[in-house]
């Protein structure tokens, strides 16, 4: 890597690639792409051929990436004056845009790599309004996301063997999920449960925050949190299991649809003594779980407790937890035969995984809906606007904001009948 004339080399190859890309160049993407991966980068713009290919597709690209064929917004072609005819021989920019970007894929580009403004190939897709662009990205997130879950789970034999795995089918594992870790699909910046447990927590108005000023819940959720509880509990006299109590927004709106029984299991001890100082344990009809739901949940399986609705919001934990949840246990937790008018009980979850980017929304929505059939559940979705609460205080010393984005896609699952 030291040697110059390589590095001189590797940089022209890295910048012939980007320009074919730029300019949806087929025949040059796939003579370049014989001897090396569309996995690079500009040192500079860190922009990748994906984000080059993309990017020349803003009408005032043109210029500067030296295409010869102009217009491709959103599938309109812009060269309104061509003589009819002319157009429909020659292929459309958008779609030597699409060709471009289905070679890149298939020959290793990575969807979610950052550029130097902190955007990925989708981004500046999503950004520019190219819808058909961006939905080609969001599904080789969805390919790659489902692959690294799928790897995720999978122990070759001889785990403990670190060398082989070295020179083994680890070294696959690891090209494979190679700059999927650039964009976390979780919006809780990777942080450890167990870390969070013993962190020293404040509480604020409708707010918890932990020691290091990640924001646990913010009131701006409470809308959200009301509808969930509508659609989980619509009648009085069910029975409801709430996992991570918070600051009990929901557990308050529960209360007040008269649940037969209500459950809650909460992890964290501050939230346990300020639930007791709030009397929550002396509710009617309230039981209060204090430990984790992963060690509390089998007992409450083991027990033949069934509930009408489950709710699941807990903090610093990965999708994969939420997956396990609803995999191994919701199906021992929901009354299939529960419900208002038991239609069948109905399990919901805060859905803030990817908040902090919308393409990383979109991906992990898809995957979440697909492994939740794969575990036996039709889900309904409901769009739901999330106002801009700049101005408001709400983000107000939380270090980072873990929700960007314009609307919040609230889930409902019920057992496919
Ligand atoms: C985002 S808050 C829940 C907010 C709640 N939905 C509300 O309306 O206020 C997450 C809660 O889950 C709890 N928690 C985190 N990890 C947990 C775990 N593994 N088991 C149980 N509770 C957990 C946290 O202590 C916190 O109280």
């Amino acid at each position: 890597m030291d040697d110059p004339a390589f590095q001189v080399e590797t940089d022209l190859q890295t910048q012939s690639l980007l320009l074919a890309a730029a300019n949806h160049d087929l025949r040059a993407l796939r003579d370049l792409l014989r001897n090396t991966s569309a996995s690079v980068q500009d040192p500079e713009s860190g922009f990748t051929p994906l984000h080059a290919a993309i990017a020349a597709c803003e009408p005032n690209a043109r210029e500067e990436t030296s295409k010869q064929v102009s217009g491709c917004t959103n599938g309109a072609t812009t060269n309104g004056d061509a003589p009819k005819g002319e157009g429909e021989q020659r292929m459309t920019e958008l779609e030597a845009a699409v060709k471009t970007i289905r070679l890149l894929f298939e020959n290793g580009a990575i969807w979610n790599d950052l550029d130097a403004n902190g955007e990925t190939p989708g981004c500046i897709a999503h950004r520019l309004g190219l819808k058909r662009l961006y939905e080609l990205c969001v599904d080789a997130g969805v390919r790659a996301e489902l692959l690294l879950g799928r790897l995720d789970e999978y122990q070759p034999l001889g785990d403990e063997d670190s060398e082989e795995e070295e020179d083994g089918e680890d070294r696959d594992v690891e090209e494979v999920t190679k700059g999927v870790e650039a964009v976390e699909i979780s919006g809780e910046d990777g942080q450890d449960n167990s870390n969070y447990l013993s962190s020293i927590l404040s509480f604020d108005r409708d707010r918890i925050l932990d020691d290091s000023a990640n924001g646990v819940m913010i009131e701006w959720e409470t809308a959200l949190m009301r509808q969930s509880a509508e659609l989980l509990l619509p009648s009085p006299e069910l029975r409801v299991l709430n996992v991570g109590h918070g600051v009990g927004i929901i557990d308050s709106i529960l209360q007040e649809k008269s649940p037969k029984s209500h459950h809650i299991i909460e992890a964290h001890p501050d939230v346990l003594k300020r639930m007791k100082e709030q009397g929550w344990y002396d509710k009617p009809g309230i039981v209060v779980h204090e430990g984790r739901w992963q060690d509390i949940v089998p007992g409450l399986i083991e027990k033949g407790e069934l509930f009408d609705a489950i709710y699941f919001d807990t903090f610093a934990e990965e999708y994969k937890a939420l997956r396990e949840f609803f995999t191994e246990y919701v199906i021992g937790l929901l009354d299939p035969a529960g419900g208002a008018d038991r239609e069948g009980g109905k399990f919901g979850f805060f859905n803030g995984m990817g908040a902090d980017r919308q393409v990383c929304y979109d991906v992990y929505n898809q995957i979440v809906e697909l492994d939740l059939l794969e575990a036996g559940f039709d889900t309904e979705w409901e769009t739901i606007p999330v106002p801009n609460f700049g101005e408001e205080g709400q983000w107000e010393g939380v270090r980072q904001k873990y929700w960007v984005l314009q609307n919040y896609k609230l889930a409902t699952c019920s057992f496919i009948e």
